[in-house]
């Protein structure tokens, strides 16, 4: 790996922008934005009912940097405003969709160790949306790069097999499904559901809201042949970098505020290994001209 093709490259500037040099180069944008009138002392905050309009002033960079079977997950969630949810994720992704984005699915992240405390009408938040969308119907998936275990209940169920369990039994309405609980005698994994179970980062990363470093290995492995590209606009602290490099992928992450990048950096150094040589970091002023080529450049001889 020489210092012309970094595993992955920081930028710090505006996504918006910074993405655009990178048309078709990208198999997987994941990325967790802003959510909507959050951490204003950190980062933009934007209401929430303004926040689909601009949300959608990502949408450009985002679909041209993505390959065609390329896909965009985007963990997200809903706020509480008045004490009633306020649905400005739900529109958001209608109107992504309004511009051509295909809805592929919605995943759930699962907290398993959700913040506590006490709401009149409501419990505790333990879930967020990742939805995974897409720029046409039929996405790159791998779903055996995320097969799982299969389990010890496995064992046991399948000790007690009865002569009912040697046969298929089809659905009752007649759906087409079935199953054949012997079939899984040989099996040592079955694939995942679209329910992630991950705790909640500590506290101690230097940024406010950093996702685990599971959630995007997760759809990297899910989403990119190994050796794609990885692209997280909103970038942060660089969790989605992290999950590039142990995945064996490259990566792109953009933040607009450059202490972030400088953890990402950080980051990327101490907690996966990553050389001098692994990691550039760019810095863009809004009135720097000339330096659409290079980020090409960086891609196209990473072999
Ligand atoms: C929710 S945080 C992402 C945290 C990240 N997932 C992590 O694990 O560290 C959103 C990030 O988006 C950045 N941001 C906000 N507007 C941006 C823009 N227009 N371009 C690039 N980054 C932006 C903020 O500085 C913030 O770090």
């Amino acid at each position: 790996m020489s210092e012309a093709n970094p595993q992955c490259l920081i930028i710090s500037g505006d996504s918006r922008r910074e993405l655009l040099p990178f048309e078709n180069q990208v198999d997987l944008i994941v990325t967790s934005p802003p959510y909507a009138d959050a951490r204003r002392k950190h980062y933009d905050s934007v209401h929430p009912d303004e926040y689909a309009d601009w949300f959608l002033t990502f949408h450009e960079s985002f679909y041209r940097a993505l390959k065609p079977q390329g896909s965009f997950v985007l963990n997200i969630k809903d706020k509480v405003v008045g004490r009633v949810r306020h649905r400005f994720v739900w529109r958001t992704i209608d109107r992504l969709c309004e511009q051509g984005w295909h809805c592929i699915d919605d995943y759930i992240w699962h907290k398993t160790n959700p913040m506590p405390g006490f709401w009149p009408t409501r419990l505790r938040d333990g879930w967020e949306y990742c939805f995974h969308l897409a720029k046409g119907p039929k996405p790159f998936f791998c779903p055996d790069a995320v097969r799982q275990p299969v389990g010890d209940w496995v064992h046991s169920r399948l000790a007690r097999l009865s002569e009912g369990d040697r046969e298929r039994h089809n659905s009752v309405n007649k759906s087409g499904f079935g199953r054949k609980i012997a079939s899984w005698l040989d099996r040592q994994t079955v694939l995942p559901s679209n329910v992630l179970s991950l705790a909640l980062v500590g506290k101690n990363k230097g940024h406010p809201a950093v996702f685990p470093v599971d959630l995007p290995l997760f759809f990297i492995k899910l989403l990119t042949p190994p050796g794609g590209v990885v692209a997280d606009p909103f970038g942060g602290s660089g969790t989605t970098g992290i999950a590039a490099l142990a995945a064996g992928r490259r990566g792109i992450l953009i933040d607009n505020n450059p202490e972030y990048c400088q953890l990402a950096l950080r980051r990327l150094r101490d907690e996966a290994g990553a050389t001098e040589q692994e990691i550039r970091l760019r810095v863009h002023t809004t009135d720097e001209v000339g330096y659409q080529a290079s980020p090409k450049r960086v891609l196209e001889h990473t072999g």
